[in-house]
């Protein structure tokens, strides 16, 4: 597994549409390995391909909780419903958060690590991050979506 770096805003890459994948084999594994590493690395709760300049439709989420890291390939959202308001930042945006309009519940089909067809059905924070993932996926960014006026810059502590 290796660390990837991140590409951050200004890059052209974050606004290209990413490829469906064909076949998942061992060089996409190692992919999505390499991307929940960089994920942990920089303490994010997801990561798509492109971030890492991979024009491919694989993204990457873990919110830390029992259902450990989700790699999904080829994710596309079939269902969703209701709104929430959330604060959101990016990997790619770093110091920078809004508060954004997201679906409160979505339905996911994607392939997993082994290929096969999964579905998932998330809500609130999950939900938050699948639809976050997933525009990237299609270049489209976080901050084209925040509620204006409510961009600020935070300095973390590191
Ligand atoms: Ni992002």
């Amino acid at each position: 597994m290796a660390i990837r770096r991140v590409i951050e805003v200004g890059d052209e890459v974050l606004r290209k549409k990413a490829k469906e994948v064909e076949k998942v084999d061992d060089k996409i594994r190692e992919l999505l390995d390499d991307m929940v590493e960089t994920m942990h690395k920089f303490n994010g709760v997801g990561l798509a391909a492109p971030q890492v300049g991979i024009l491919k439709r694989i993204i990457v989420i873990d919110l830390y909780d029992d259902k450990g890291p989700i790699k999904l390939v080829n994710p596309v959202i079939i269902k969703e419903k209701g709104e929430q308001e959330v604060e959101e930042g990016c990997l790619s945006f770093p110091n920078q958060y809004a508060k954004i309009i997201r679906p409160m519940e979505v339905k996911v089909k994607a392939l997993n690590e082994n290929g096969e067809e999964i579905k998932i059905s998330a809500k609130g924070l999950l939900a938050q991050a699948l639809a976050h993932e997933i525009d990237h996926l299609d270049g489209i960014l976080f901050i084209d979506k925040i509620i204006p006026g409510t961009l600020e810059f935070i300095e973390q502590n590191q």
